[in-house]
């Protein structure tokens, strides 16, 4: 049987390999090494993507590290500080938008993800001055306290009614339970959201129409 070492041929299987084929290995990487490769980023430095974010039928160009969340892109790169960053971790609902027209957590959902596609946030409900119909249901309802939930019920009320989930205070309490308040306001939110169903269905069906 062969062994590591052969001393009929003079040298050892190891030392081929540690040597010859080893050498023959490295050259290329010594070559490779010996040219001058691209520049190496800064220590330190995050890469950034070029996109765009139509928001609120606006079309914002940001370059953004990938990883950015939507709610960040809004709330510290587009100055949009409506929506509200409660837990972070998708179970507060401060952060709801609509996306496509449905509602999602922005806290959840990746800038670089929604590039392309219509994004409303709070800022974008009203027509200029003229309040939509739940906005102006919270506020004769004082479906609030300290408001830091408020624009996320907003828009899930406004998707809750658009999904067809407002017939009744028991579809509303089930359909809104992702939204959290502290202040405990529930009972006036649902009351916002009953009376301003009929209205938010009429004005949804009239821009569809428009659209
Ligand atoms: Fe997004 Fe709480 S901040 S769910
Ligand atoms: Fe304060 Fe809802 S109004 S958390």
């Amino acid at each position: 049987m062969a062994s590591e070492t052969d001393p009929s041929r003079g040298s050892s299987r190891r030392g081929f390999l540690t040597g010859g084929a080893g050498a023959a290995a490295a050259l290329p990487l010594l070559t490779a090494a010996a040219k001058p490769g691209p520049p190496h980023p800064p220590a330190g430095a995050k890469p950034h993507m070029d996109m765009t974010l139509s928001i609120n039928e606006r079309d914002h160009h940001v370059s953004l590290d990938p990883r950015t969340t939507l709610l960040d892109a809004l709330r510290d790169h587009l100055g949009l500080t409506g929506s509200k960053k409660g837990c972070d971790h998708g179970q507060c609902g401060a952060c709801t938008v609509h996306l496509d027209g449905r509602r999602v957590l922005a806290c959840l959902t990746l800038a670089a993800s929604v590039q392309g596609r219509p994004v409303t946030t709070i800022e974008g409900l009203s027509q200029g001055a003229v309040l939509h119909p739940m906005q102006a249901a919270f506020i004769k309802h004082d479906a609030f306290q300290c408001g830091y939930c408020t624009p996320g019920q907003i828009m899930s009320a406004v998707a809750c009614v658009h999904e067809g989930h407002a017939a009744n205070d028991k579809a509303i309490r089930e359909y809104m339970s992702g939204n959290l308040c502290r202040c405990a306001a529930y009972p006036k939110i649902v009351d916002a959201i009953r009376e301003a169903a009929p209205q938010t269905a009429k004005l949804a069906a009239k821009r569809a129409e428009r659209a």
